[in-house]
This record gives C-alpha cells, sequence and structure tokens, in this order.
C-alpha cells in the first residue's frame, strides 16, 4: 500500500468534531491566536472550492451544503491535502483540522493516504444550545445553511454519520471530550488544559 503524502514526524494532526453551532471555529481561531496551530476548516474549504470561479464542483458542493449531506470524501480531501502541502512548505506542522472526519470513509482515506491523526476533539453540546448559536449566527453568516430546515438536516447528519467516527476513535483511546455549554472563555480554558495533558502546546 502506498505510504501517506505526511509521514507520523513530519506533522501533527487533531480532528475537531462536533455538532454545527458547537464553537468549533471559535475555538480553533483562540488556539491559533495563542499557539503554533494551523487551522484548517473542512467546510471553509469546500465553500471556498464552491465559490472558486472554473471549479468542476461548485454546484454538487453547494447542493450538498444546503442539504445538510457530507460531500464526496475526494473532493474534501484533496482540498485538505492541497492546504496541508501549502503550510508545510511554509514550515507549519501542526494542524486543527475542523469539522473532519465527518464520515467514517473520510477518516478510513485520511488515514490512509494522508496523515494519520493523533487524537480528536469533541466539542459536546446539547442540540438545543446548538440551535440558538447557529440562529443567532444566522443574522449575519450569510450561509446558504444557517437556517432551520438545513440545521435540523445537519443535526440529523451529525448524529448517523459523524457520530460513528467519534465511536470509533474513542475504541483507540484518540478523543478528547470537551463540554461546550459554559461561555466560550469557560470552554477555552478547560480546552486549554485537556490538549496539554496530552500533547505539549
Ligand atoms: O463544518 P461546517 O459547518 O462549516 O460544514 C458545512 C457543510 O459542509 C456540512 O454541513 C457539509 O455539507 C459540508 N462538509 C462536508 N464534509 C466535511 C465538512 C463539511 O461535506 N468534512
Ligand atoms: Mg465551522
Amino acid at each position: 500500500m502506498p505510504l501517506p503524502t505526511f509521514a507520523k514526524d513530519e506533522v501533527k494532526v487533531i480532528f475537531v468534531l462536533g455538532g454545527p453551532g458547537v464553537g468549533k471555529g471559535t475555538q480553533c481561531a483562540n488556539l491559533v491566536r495563542d499557539y503554533d496551530f494551523v487551522h484548517l476548516s473542512a467546510g471553509d474549504l469546500l465553500r471556498a472550492e464552491q465559490a472558486r470561479e472554473g471549479s468542476e464542483f461548485g454546484e454538487l458542493i453547494s447542493t450538498y451544503i444546503r442539504e445538510g449531506r457530507i460531500v464526496p470524501q475526494e473532493i474534501t480531501i484533496a482540498l485538505l491535502r492541497n492546504a496541508m502541502q501549502e503550510e508545510v512548505k511554509k514550515g507549519h506542522t501542526k494542524f486543527l483540522i475542523d469539522g473532519f472526519p465527518r464520515k467514517m470513509d473520510q477518516a478510513i482515506k485520511f488515514e490512509e493516504d494522508v496523515a494519520v491523526s493523533e487524537f480528536t476533539l469533541y466539542f459536546d453540546c446539547s442540540e438545543e444550545i446548538m440551535l440558538q448559536r447557529l440562529l443567532k449566527r444566522g443574522e449575519t453568516s450569510g450561509r446558504a445553511d444557517d437556517n432551520i430546515e438545513s440545521i435540523k438536516k445537519r443535526f440529523k447528519t451529525f448524529v448517523d454519520t459523524s457520530m460513528p467516527v467519534i465511536d470509533y476513535y474513542r475504541k483507540q483511546d484518540k478523543v478528547i471530550t470537551v463540554p461546550c455549554e459554559k461561555t466560550m472563555e469557560e470552554v477555552y480554558n478547560l480546552l486549554k488544559e485537556k490538549i496539554s495533558d496530552r500533547m505539549s502546546i
């Protein structure tokens, strides 16, 4: 079997998972501000590809995002691999990969072809609170999926398709769970504590 793009000692990959609106992007931005991490959001990369003139995947991505469905893994993994290669060229090696892997096939394929993860951060929160945060964000985000119809579909996809990924890594003892119902500052303090128990940051 061909080797992954990045060897184990070349990059450190942390997956960041949790339901929509849980605050993954916000907490990753905090970590980037304070430490030596690169933040790559799979959703942001997909939205950028969707908006890129001449993209052959634009329409497909837009449909999947509106429906809250998981875009075929080849597309997302290629975007992530390219983005990682660009960062490694600049000397960056520590990655927070946010909103990924959202489906088992993404987890398996990424670890086979791109890099093996150190661990997964799982941001845990009730749907009620995530819904409040998403509706608030929807007032200004301009995102095509921050509306009640899409949100319901995204919650369902998270439970049916993404939770099995968290269970898979939990069985390997590779999940750090961070409760996310408190304020952004309290969650961030707990997050820092939990990460530094596991790796030097
Ligand atoms: O993470 P975010 O909420 O930005 O993702 C928005 C949408 O992008 C998801 O609901 C899904 O349609 C798509 N996505 C995906 N695969 C991922 C991450 C996001 O298909 N790994
Ligand atoms: Mg996000």
